[in-house]
């Protein structure tokens, strides 16, 4: 596996989405930084990570037939894959909190941003971006509902280590999709989802509160909720949020 080390950057997505623009770059290519300054979330959000503490780190991965409307897919090979080197690690009940925030019971511990390529009706490649919380023990307090590997097991962890074991763990996982094993990814990312089956406080994007109990994922990989009245309805990333 290639990995490329750097002291700083602004942003290891930003970083790899240039080098991807070369079209010879080898497949898993990891761009990784204990330093990283202007980290990229979800929703134009930013990352925060203490430097020298955590992982910030992403992968390029090209796809030779992954269909767009199989995007879902891709999102929960990661995730898992994830969730499953947390297991590992000895660390217990662990949820993926849609679409791919990973949770220590009710505490997010590391988060995912995908940048696809798409040409077509395909994706090409992605730039599978992963912010991990690892040695970090104090969070400024807008960051209340977050923790780290070592606040959950009181352990210090090797970064290099952690990272070859995700991206061996990213390449099993998403060799399920080129093999287009996607029943099991589902199952697998249905057993883990968190608040699943449980009444919940959302809000949705014209900030009414409601209660709902998460359903399941719909076909194109938004989020259903079961309503009070039991009607499921069908929500967007930007379209909702856990109140
Ligand atoms: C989120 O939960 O909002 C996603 C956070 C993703 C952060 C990672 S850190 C490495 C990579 N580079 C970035 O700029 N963002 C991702």
């Amino acid at each position: 596996m290639k990995i490329i080390k750097l002291n700083a950057i602004d942003s290891t997505n930003s970083f790899l989405k240039e080098l991807a623009q070369n079209s010879t770059l080898e497949n898993f290519t990891v761009v990784s930084t204990e330093n990283q300054t202007n980290g990229r979330g979800q929703l134009n959000s930013k990352w925060l990570s203490e430097p020298h503490k955590n992982l910030t780190f992403s992968i390029f991965i090209r796809f030779s037939s992954l269909e767009i409307n199989h995007k879902k897919y891709l999102n929960f090979a990661i995730s898992l894959a994830i969730l499953e080197v947390l297991l590992d690690e000895k660390l217990s009940k662990l949820f993926i909190k849609w679409p791919n925030d990973i949770m220590s019971v009710n505490k997010k511990i590391c988060g995912i941003l995908i940048e696809n390529s798409i040409k077509g009706s395909k994706i090409k490649s992605s730039i599978v971006g992963i912010g991990l919380n690892v040695n970090q023990v104090t969070f400024r307090n807008s960051l209340k509902n977050v923790t780290s590997l070592k606040n959950e097991t009181q352990k210090e962890y090797d970064l290099d280590v952690l990272l070859k074991k995700i991206i061996t763990k990213i390449k099993e996982k998403t060799t399920l999709l080129n093999l287009k094993k996607f029943n099991i990814l589902e199952k697998e990312y249905l057993n883990v989802l968190y608040k699943k089956n449980i009444p919940t406080m959302f809000k949705n994007n014209e900030n009414v509160l409601f209660i709902g109990k998460i359903y399941g994922i719909s076909k194109i990989g938004n989020l259903l909720i079961q309503l009070e009245n039991d009607e499921i309805k069908e929500f967007g990333i930007k379209e909702i949020s856990f109140a």
